[in-house]
Formats: structure tokens, C-alpha cells, sequence
């Protein structure tokens, strides 16, 4: 398959909608508004979205119905960026290609943006239009996944660890209990939600949890590897952050071969998790091997 082109299509369905959800740049308040949408329309891959309308495809639904969970999903990790980026956090200058939130708008501006992007999340998902979308049983577990997946068991929890272990020596079950929290819970929960939106029985649900796993890791170590031997034009954010910060990362505590390594297995785990769900998979294996093999 042209995957390529796939991304480019689902990027531009998924900008479009998000353009739909989020309040116009002049609603009052103004700034807020504004801050919102220069973070969501600064140039993310939209990688999260994406994994849930394809799981949903690959579980014989229809993607088009999943687009406001997609949303949502991407609203709330544009979220968890904007305060990621914070100077009280990785104090970052750049992402997406742009100057961070709190460069342009100030750091309490940024945090305020971050947390309107993720309540209006849960807004987009409990809104009635969804609701007329999805099945009233179905919308609810795919908020209690979503809202579990991001919180302080799930991406928020591995961001405390994330910066508790800073200039730290740490091992390996922490490295990792970091990873699938920080950024695995959240990619985890966009594919079981794609899952739960195409009404995916337990076989199906099983395999693609099984895939979500993999890459969610795959996807940070592949990350942690992009900070060290990526080029900052091309992955629009700061390179090089992660050893000046003394992160916990698989290069750091495995060194770069293993953990290309270990990226490459999680890879093939992922995409033979796929084997129950047929071709209708094809679209999820192509995006476990870019993520593993991307260059931004
Ligand atoms: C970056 O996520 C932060 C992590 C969780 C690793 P992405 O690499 O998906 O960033 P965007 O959305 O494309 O900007
Ligand atoms: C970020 O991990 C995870 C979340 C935003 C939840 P990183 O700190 O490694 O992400 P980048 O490298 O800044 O994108
Ligand atoms: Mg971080
Ligand atoms: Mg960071
Ligand atoms: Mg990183």
C-alpha cells in the first residue's frame, strides 16, 4: 500500500474535522481560542487519530464515524505537549516547527490552552452529535478508556515519573513503566477506542490491544532514538533535550543498537498481533513499521 498518501489522506479528513470541533480564533475568549488552535494546526503527523481510524477499518467498521473520537484524541495529546514543553517540565523552544505555546503566548496562557484542549475533549465526546454517532454504551467506554489511559494511571502518571527520574539511575522495569505510560497509554487507548467504534468482538479487541501495546512503546523508543540521531528541521522540535535533561531512555540505558533493536521486535510483535484481523489490517501493520523506521 502507497502509505504515504494513506497518512496524507486521513491527516488532511482528521484537519479538517478538527477545524469543525474546535471554537473559531475569535470566539471570546480570544487568546485562549487562539493558543488552542496554534498548537493544533502547528503540523502534528496526527499519528494518534489516524491508529484510530484504522483500527476501527481493520475491524470492519466505518472510519468515518470514529472521526470525533480521533478528535478528541488529538486534542488531548496536542494537550499533553503544550505542557510538556512548559519550562517547568522539558522546557522546550520548538515544536511542531513553531515556537512553543509559552514562547508566543506566555506560560500561563499555555497551561490554560492545555487544559481547554483536554476538556474539550470529553465535551466532543459527550456531545450529543457524537452521541447520535456512536451508541450510548459504546461512547461510555471509550470515555472511561480514554480519560483512564490519559490520567494519573496512564500518560500524566508516566510524565511524573518521566520527571522524577531526571539525571537519575534507574532500571529497566521504570524505563519502561515510563514509556507505556507516558506515550503508550494514549496511542494504546486511540486504537482500542477505533476498535470499540467499529463494535470489535473480544478476538479482534485482543489483537489489536495486543498491537497497541507494541508500537505505543515502539513509537517512544523510537522517539527517545529520534532525539539523538534525528534532524531538527525535519522533526520540528528540539533535538538533543533529552541527554541535556538526563532523561530515562532506552539509548540512554541500553545504548542505540539495542534499542533499535528493541524497537525492531516490538515491530514484528505488533504486526503479527494483526495476523486474526486479515487484510482489512494491512493500513495498522504499515504504520507499525513507519513508526518504528520514521524520520520525523
Ligand atoms: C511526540 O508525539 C510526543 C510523544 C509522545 C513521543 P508525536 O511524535 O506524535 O508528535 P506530533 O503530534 O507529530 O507533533
Ligand atoms: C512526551 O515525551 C510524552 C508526552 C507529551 C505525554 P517526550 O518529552 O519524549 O516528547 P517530546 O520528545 O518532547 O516530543
Ligand atoms: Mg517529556
Ligand atoms: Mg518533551
Ligand atoms: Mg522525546
Amino acid at each position: 500500500m502507497d502509505l504515504k498518501n494513506y497518512l496524507g489522506q486521513r491527516a488532511a479528513l482528521v484537519d479538517k474535522a478538527l477545524d469543525a470541533l474546535l471554537p473559531a480564533e475569535d470566539t471570546l475568549p480570544a487568546t485562549l481560542h487562539k493558543a488552542m488552535r496554534y498548537s493544533v494546526f502547528a503540523g502534528g503527523k496526527r499519528i494518534r487519530p489516524i491508529l484510530a481510524l484504522a483500527a476501527c477499518e481493520a475491524v470492519g467498521g466505518n472510519p468515518q464515524q470514529a472521526l470525533p473520537v480521533a478528535c478528541a484524541l488529538e486534542m488531548i495529546h496536542t494537550y499533553s505537549l503544550i505542557h510538556d514543553d512548559l519550562p517547568a517540565m522539558d522546557d522546550d523552544d520548538f515544536r511542531r516547527g513553531r515556537p512553543t505555546s509559552h514562547k508566543v503566548f506566555g506560560e500561563a496562557s499555555a497551561i490554560l490552552a492545555g487544559d481547554a484542549l483536554l476538556t474539550q475533549a470529553f465535551v466532543l465526546l459527550s456531545s450529543p452529535a457524537t452521541c447520535e454517532q456512536i451508541p450510548a454504551h459504546t461512547t461510555l467506554q471509550i470515555l472511561h478508556t480514554i480519560a483512564r489511559c490519559s490520567g494519573s494511571m496512564g500518560m500524566v502518571g508516566g510524565q511524573v515519573v518521566d520527571m522524577e527520574s531526571e539525571g537519575k539511575q534507574v532500571d529497566f522495569p521504570v524505563l519502561e513503566y515510563i514509556h507505556t505510560r507516558k506515550t503508550g497509554a494514549l496511542l494504546l487507548a486511540s486504537i482500542q477506542c477505533g476498535g470499540l467504534v467499529g463494535a470489535a468482538d473480544d478476538g479482534a479487541m485482543a489483537a489489536l490491544t495486543a498491537y497497541g501495546e507494541a508500537a505505543g512503546l515502539a513509537f517512544q523508543i523510537a522517539d527517545d532514538i529520534l532525539d539523538i540521531v534525528g534532524e531538527q528541521t525535519e522533526l520540528g522540535k528540539d533535538v538533543g533535550s533529552d541527554l541535556a535533561r538526563g532523561k530515562v531512555t532506552y539509548p540512554a540505558l541500553l545504548g542505540l543498537p539495542a534499542a533499535r533493536e528493541r524497537a525492531q521486535e516490538l515491530k514484528e510483535i505488533a504486526v503479527r498481533a494483526l495476523a486474526p484481523l486479515g487484510a482489512a489490517a494491512e493500513p495498522l501493520k504499515a504504520i507499525a513499521r513507519h513508526i518504528v523506521d520514521r524520520s520525523s
